[in-house]
């Protein structure tokens, strides 16, 4: 039989793929789909890079990555670290792994619900409703700075709920919910309701008591949820962790942190990072320099911002955010409008390098006049 057009079609394709294969490492296209000069404040990522020591091990990591990573060692460190068991942690392919895992596991019906608050990260109450599940919204207090409203938090968790999914602190508001509100939650919540904490950026914040006492103390409806991603600028390694009670990490760990979930230099540069009390502070400090500047520079063009510990800035740019933000993206300077989380009056815009966050506030500045 003769080769079909199909067949046909994609031969060459074939035919050329070991050109590609041969690629020299300078011909690697880094960009990701943005132009080459992007300036990103769009991702939440932390342009200051990994520790030169996690660098190294993680370049280690990579010089033995024939083997699989399993995370024991890492699950050990943590647990040092936060003074659990290691039946108390589970590490995956960053803290979203574990994230999306909690509604694969709590929401078995298509009667349960998720409630969340709609000015927050979406993707897993997003994943709860690609599930079948329902989400119940809860709005934050815009009246009061965008605080979390815990009242009517607790007044939407009926019967079916299984998950209370909340962000502290919260991206993109920065808002914290307290260490007296977290354990209200925990103590008021009925027993079918697991508190999830995602901590994405709780590593940059200071001075408030760390919720995984709360775990220590044998809580068991807790999932608290950390990344290297952001205070350690590993986003690209794939390197988070979860703490909970253990009969928590065994549910979560049936979708989620497998042996294999981590990769060798995410391992090693986890290993090199756990405990870096100067990498912390050095994070930190960039974080605090820069919010000073933003609040300084949009301050100075009467534009109101919203800031907490984490690493981005939510600006009230008014009703032309959607178009000032095109425009700022015709000029290679990428942020995030606000719209996807109901709040289109606003952008966010991540922390870059002082270069950056220049040429950013000169663009504006030509904007909006
Ligand atoms: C609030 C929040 N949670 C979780 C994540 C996922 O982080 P990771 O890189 O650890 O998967 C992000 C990433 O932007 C985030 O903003």
């Amino acid at each position: 039989m003769g080769a079909s057009v199909a067949s046909i079609a994609v031969a060459p394709t074939v035919f050329n793929a070991p050109a590609i294969a041969q690629n020299e490492t300078s011909d690697i296209d880094w960009s990701m789909g943005f132009p080459d000069d992007a300036t990103l404040l769009n991702r939440n990522e932390n342009p200051i890079g990994p520790s030169p020591k996690a660098i190294e091990a993680a370049k280690l990591g990579i010089e033995k990555s024939f083997r699989y990573a399993d995370s024991i060692y890492i699950k050990s460190l943590l647990a040092g670290q936060f003074d659990v068991d290691a039946d108390h942690v589970l590490v995956g392919t960053g803290s979203g792994e574990m994230l999306n895992a909690a509604p694969l596991a709590y929401m078995t019906d298509s009667n349960h619900n998720m409630v969340a608050t709609w000015e927050s990260y979406r993707p897993i109450p997003g994943r709860a409703q690609r599930l079948g599940g329902k989400v119940k919204w809860v709005n934050l207090l815009p009246e009061e700075n965008y605080q979390y409203d815990v009242d009517r938090l607790l007044s939407a968790v009926d019967e079916n709920t299984r998950l209370l999914f909340m962000v502290t602190p919260n991206n993109p508001t920065g808002t914290i919910l307290s260490y007296a509100n977290i354990k209200r939650l925990a103590d008021e919540l009925p027993e079918h309701v697991l508190l999830i904490l995602d901590g994405a950026y709780r590593d940059f914040q200071e001075g408030e008591t760390d919720e995984i006492e709360l775990v220590k103390q044998g809580y068991k409806n807790i999932l608290v949820t950390r990344t290297f991603s952001k205070t350690y600028a590993m986003a690209g390694l794939r390197a988070g962790y979860a703490v909970a009670h253990p009969d928590v990490i065994r549910k979560i760990a049936q979708f989620a942190g497998s042996p294999t979930s981590t990769n060798m230099a995410g391992f090693g540069a986890m290993a090199a990072s756990i405990g870096d009390m100067d990498y912390l502070r050095k994070s930190r400090d960039f974080v605090n320099n820069a919010r000073t500047y933003f609040e300084r520079e949009l301050g100075a063009m009467r534009i109101n911002t919203l800031a907490g510990p984490p690493i981005f800035i939510l600006a009230e740019t008014g009703e032309n955010t959607q178009a000032i933000s095109d425009e700022l993206r015709s000029r290679k300077i990428f942020v995030r409008p606000g719209g996807e989380w109901g709040m289109s009056n606003h952008m966010r815009v991540s922390y870059g390098l002082d270069h950056e966050n220049a040429a950013f506030i000169a663009a504006l500045k030509d904007i909006i006049g």
